[in-house]
């Protein structure tokens, strides 16, 4: 193959991924807690914090019937795209078996940032070429990493979005080389008392950086997807506005700030409860459906697992219904993709 051919390959490769990501109707699924993250969870609902259960756990997840209806692609943390199910198969393997693409959580976290109380940039990219290189032999077809802004009376600084930023657009130019699609996760946190408009001013502020870093660093939009927060009111604030306020607001930071070669945004949600996530995600594809330049989707850990973790339990007898929960939480979400959820899907649940 002649250089400049070889070169094409892995743009081909990620603008393929991205767009087999983004197929009609799904989302995608967070299942890459990592391991405090996942015990915490695990401890509040009186959980052993063992490896084996965050693989059992993880199995129930991928080996839920009918997942792949509303679910293109699972997030994996790394301790579990080493594992296997009980048949033997490794994760990503049983993933591609029922027709999801397998991805990889690649960051090493949000640290402290240095100078900058309060602040956290995210670390990991030491490496980063050759931990990809394995994460593809392994199965991985797209890749995770999730910056972290809070905002408080003087935060956040311009420090500490441009770090972040920066940081992000390294990450993305990483795994196109390598044939991953990156996604680009920067979440403006909902902890504190902050009116709405206010986490409309600083996501704007932060996807223009971010998207202004990925230019720099000649990042292929149409070969990445965008993870970021609805624009919400904080969580202690007095006014938290309605469904359709927050698809507004959300919708009209996201049409001015992210280009239109991008093929997909996919939020995370934050914290939201999975009934009130599923409803804004309705809300945006209603409300915007004409307006849309990318598919507008989910990508949820907490809004689509915690109600079927809260059935599980630890305890196997609980895994069917667990698997039910899951499955109808990923269907609600599919729905809102559509602008077709409503509240009454969930009442009978
Ligand atoms: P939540 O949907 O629970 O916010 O998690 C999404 C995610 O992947 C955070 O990195």
């Amino acid at each position: 193959m002649a250089k400049m051919e070889q070169a094409l390959v892995p743009r081909q490769a990620v603008v393929q991924t991205a767009q087999a990501l983004m197929v009609d109707g799904k989302g995608l699924l967070a299942m890459d807690e990592s391991n405090p993250t996942c015990n915490r969870r695990f401890a509040a609902l009186g959980i052993a914090l063992t490896a084996e259960k965050r693989r059992a756990w993880r199995e129930l997840i991928v080996t839920t019937p009918g997942l792949a209806d509303s679910i293109s692609g699972a997030i994996l943390f790394d301790e579990t795209i080493r594992q296997h199910l009980q048949d033997g198969r490794p994760f990503a393997r049983a993933l591609a078996d029922v027709g999801i693409i397998a991805g990889i959580k690649v960051d090493a976290g949000a640290k402290a940032l240095a100078g900058h109380a309060g602040e956290k940039v995210t670390e990991g990219l030491d490496g980063l070429r050759e931990r990809l290189a394995a994460y593809a032999a392994m199965g991985a077809r797209f890749a995770k990493w999730r910056a972290v802004i809070s905002i408080d009376a003087a935060l956040p600084s311009a420090a500490g979005i441009a770090a972040n930023a920066h940081a992000l657009a390294r990450y993305a130019a990483l795994c196109q080389e390598a044939g991953l699609v990156p996604i680009v996760e920067p979440e403006v946190l909902m902890t504190g008392e902050h009116m709405l408009q206010r986490c409309a001013e600083v996501t704007a502020q932060v996807l223009h950086e971010v998207f202004a870093q990925l230019h720099v660093q000649q990042v292929l939009l149409e070969g990445l997807l965008l993870k970021p927060n609805m624009v919400l009111p904080g969580l202690a604030c007095d006014v938290q506005d309605s469904v359709d306020e927050v698809a507004d607001a959300s919708l009209n930071c996201l049409l001015r700030a992210v280009p239109a070669a991008v093929p997909g945004i996919a939020f995370l949600s934050g914290g939201q409860s999975a009934e009130l996530a599923s409803a804004r995600l309705n809300a945006m594809n209603r409300r915007f459906k004409t307006r849309l330049p990318w598919a507008l989707t989910f990508s949820f850990s907490r809004a689509i697992q915690q109600p079927a973790l809260e059935l599980w339990r630890g305890e196997p007898a609980n895994a069917q219904q667990a698997q039910r929960a899951l499955q109808h939480r990923a269907a609600c979400n599919r729905a809102a993709r559509r602008g077709e959820y409503t509240a009454s899907m969930d009442v009978a649940v």
